[in-house]
């Protein structure tokens, strides 16, 4: 009989320690699972221009295109053949992928599934289903002898 006290408040703190262990280990586990299925709202970047580099840029050059950010979404700034510059949405309109640009075909490309939008971001050929967003493009000079800056600007 005098075992059974200390028996007693010895099973009362392991039932509460275990309690709450699997309270803790259930807020573990569902706290995660709840934020990753409603993620916080990450404000939209109040971006309407950019700076794109320089016009002289020598990835420019040399691929004709480059990826930039525009706020939280990608564009791709091309060079064209004529020395124009053109800016797309990167985000492919079928399921996502960034876009590329292949010089030698003035086209733009995605690889995931083989879509092909033309120079002004029209889906020609592949599974993507509307065109490209488009950006206006602009070089600003900065003076005499200085290589211009390319600006992207929604259009
Ligand atoms: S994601 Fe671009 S073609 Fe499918």
């Amino acid at each position: 009989m005098k075992e059974s006290v200390p028996s007693q408040e010895r099973r009362r703190f392991l039932n509460w320690f275990l309690g709450g262990s699997v309270t803790a280990l259930f807020g573990a586990i569902i706290y995660p699972v709840l934020r990753f299925i409603s993620p916080p709202r990450v404000p939209e970047a109040a971006t309407d221009q950019i700076e794109a580099g320089a016009a002289n840029d020598p990835e420019l050059l040399e691929k004709g295109f480059k990826i930039v950010p525009f706020g939280s979404e990608p564009v791709i700034v091309i060079r064209a053949a004529d020395g124009d510059f053109r800016a797309f949405s990167a985000t492919c309109t079928h399921l996502d992928c960034i876009v590329e640009y292949h010089k030698d075909e003035q086209r733009i490309w995605c690889n995931c599934h083989n879509g092909e939008y033309d120079m002004n971001g029209r889906n020609i050929a592949g599974p993507p289903p509307k065109p490209l967003t488009a950006y206006s493009v602009h070089v600003a000079t900065k003076g005499s002898g200085q290589p211009g800056t390319i600006v992207v600007a929604r259009s």
